[in-house]
């Protein structure tokens, strides 16, 4: 184990997770969530301490890893917009929401404001299709979004 974060006292977390599955291999999905919330991604490096610890193949984490849109394998902002571009938030306007959440922070999807502070993903359907158009900050999710609304979400987090 070289990660910095896969110290003594966080492999009894991982541990105490793992516990609660017959096998340990099946707490895959809650341990990458740990990781991530101490972290703020899953690097490489941790992908294969994951797997060495699980005893799983590396390519099965990272498979995992890169299917699932809350996994991140580069550092997100403190606060993180997943914007839904799926077709009900595409019939109400998520192309003019993504194009004005670019504008404001002046970043791609994919990229992270240089202060570390926000960065932007453009996700399929999150469930949330009744407040169309919607994104989600962080674990937050907000929906019957309009420019205004943005902008005051914005400045909450600046
Ligand atoms: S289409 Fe956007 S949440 Fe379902």
């Amino acid at each position: 184990m070289e990660a910095p974060i896969f110290t003594a006292d966080f492999l009894q977390e991982i541990d105490k997770i793992t516990s609660r599955y017959e096998k340990k291999q099946a707490a895959l999905l809650p341990v990458l969530h740990l990781v991530q919330e101490k972290e703020g991604l899953i690097s490489p490096e941790s992908e294969k301490n994951i797997a060495e610890y699980l005893a799983i193949p590396v390519v099965h984490v990272h498979e995992v890893v890169s299917f699932y849109h809350l996994f991140h394998q580069t550092k997100k902002g403190k606060c993180h917009f997943s914007v839904c571009q799926t077709t009900a938030c595409a019939l109400l306007g998520a192309e003019g929401i993504i194009e004005h959440l670019k504008e404001r922070l002046g970043i791609q999807a994919g990229e992270t404001t240089p202060d570390g502070k926000f960065s932007l993903s453009v996700v399929e359907c999150l469930g949330a299709c009744e407040i169309a158009p919607m994104m989600q900050c962080n674990k937050e999710y907000t929906g019957f979004l309009n420019k205004k609304k943005i902008d005051e979400i914005i400045e909450k987090n600046s």
